[in-house]
């Protein structure tokens, strides 16, 4: 017995080739596997090939005609439980996005009525395209789950944005969907499958002049593990990092990065403009910033001894971008206090409106910045719902802080 059945679309592009590998991969996992070709892709990879690798007639073209024997294409898209799409061109995105049913990927794409996964590959200039772009995000709302395509070198000779997930990505997504389906989903991850989640991470720096900047401790282990443990909950995150932050986890709805406090500000509100159930806050945001950045490099010998550097207030994001857009939006900010932590931390739950807010002491025994244990208090309107006293690794934490979370906000018997 198969552990699933997967149709893969492979559209026309050079990483077509790979899509020959995620099928090997794929059947060594145990899945069932049929493919469909685009013309574009057929130009880049024959049909046999993927024929002999998945063991099936391969379906090409809408008509029948060129194969082996003639197949039911409508049946392709039903027998599967999951379909994905690797490569997916910016052209078979756009038809998915807007229903155009005029060739067989498109047309097997609309006729497969379970989860879709799609792996893009592009030239960057095609992936930034606001066009590509606006397709996106009309595939994400409708729980399409996109594999960012990864950053190295491209075929059309540059090095940016657009190249083809890794196979094992893909595979990795293609297991957690049809695990999910398999044994019925765990009230946590039942709780947040298809939830719309916006986490910022990391620091952010602000220019003092093209060389320096202001900064802060933070590494951003911890937003990247909420994201990590969101993704594997089936959730679409929007990640929001910060520079030098940790590596964001695979599997990501999208991946913003940003350097100042004004651009994450920026990238939040374009974020709940897009449409947001949940924002995890856990970035470390600058509150000043220098008033008057330089464009060059400041130079001592005109600085002489001491030096002082004038400042202004950032935006506060929860504040002044978060708080007056708070319809269906549930808010989890983070406070670090060195000096009474709870009380701190309950004052700024109210002040920022929060629903919740996890507090740490940076400096307590057994906490501190980074990939080491952490021991964190979970705090809501009625005060502390949760705390560890004995220190966990931060993806541990992000698992446990996501439960709670949940059996919290689940309407009564959600959870049971
Ligand atoms: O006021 P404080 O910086 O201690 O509050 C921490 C919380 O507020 C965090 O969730 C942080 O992400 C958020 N914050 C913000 N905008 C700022 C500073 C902090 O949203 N400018």
């Amino acid at each position: 017995m198969p552990r699933g059945n997967v149709l893969l679309l492979v559209s026309g592009g050079i990483a077509a080739y790979k899509a020959c590998y995620l099928t090997r991969l794929l059947r060594q996992a145990g899945f069932a596997v049929k493919v469909a070709m685009t013309d574009a892709a057929q130009r880049f990879v024959t049909p046999m090939t993927f024929q002999v690798l998945s063991e099936h007639p391969v379906a090409s073209d809408l008509w029948g005609e060129g194969q082996s024997r003639a197949l039911d294409h409508v049946e392709y898209a039903r027998w599967a439980q999951v379909a994905v799409i690797a490569p997916a061109t910016a052209n078979l995105l756009a038809k998915l996005a807007h229903g155009i049913a005029d060739d067989i990927c498109s047309t097997l794409l609309l006729a497969h009525p379970g989860p879709v996964i799609a792996a893009p590959a592009m030239n960057d200039n095609m992936w930034e395209h606001p066009a590509t772009q606006a397709n996106l995000a009309v595939l994400r709302q409708r729980g399409v789950e996109i594999i960012e395509p990864g950053e190295g070198w491209l075929a059309c000779g540059v090095e940016s944005k657009g190249r083809l997930a890794e196979p094992e990505q893909v595979l990795a997504a293609v297991e957690r969907r049809l695990a999910a389906a398999a044994t019925g989903p765990d009230p946590v991850r039942r709780f947040w499958t298809g939830r719309r989640v916006t986490v910022t991470a990391g620091p952010t720096c602000e220019a003092i002049d093209a060389i320096r900047y202001l900064g802060n401790r933070s590494t951003g282990v911890m937003g990247a593990a909420l994201a990590q443990q969101l993704v594997a909950l089936g959730a679409r995150v929007n990640l929001i990092a910060g520079p030098g932050s940790a590596p964001p986890p695979a599997g990501l709805a999208a991946l913003e990065r940003v350097t100042s406090a004004a651009e994450m500000a920026a990238a939040v509100s374009a974020a709940l403009d897009r449409g947001c159930d949940w924002l995890f806050m856990a970035a470390a945001v600058a509150d000043y910033t220098p008033r008057r950045p330089l464009t060059g490099k400041l130079k001592k010998e005109t600085q002489g001894d001491t030096w002082t550097l004038e400042l202004v207030r950032t935006p506060d994001i929860l504040c002044d971008v978060v708080a007056p857009r708070r319809d269906g939006l549930t808010v989890v900010g983070f406070a670090l206090e060195t000096d009474d932590l709870l009380a701190n931390a309950t004052a700024k739950l109210a002040a920022k409106k929060l629903d919740w807010i996890v507090a740490n002491d940076p400096t307590a025994v057994g906490a501190g910045f980074g990939a080491r244990p952490h021991s964190v208090h979970l705090l809501g309107p009625a005060g502390e719902i949760w705390h560890n006293p004995q220190p966990l690794p931060k993806l541990e934490l992000a698992a446990e802080l996501l439960a709670r979370l949940a059996a919290v906000s689940a309407s009564f018997g959600d959870l049971a």
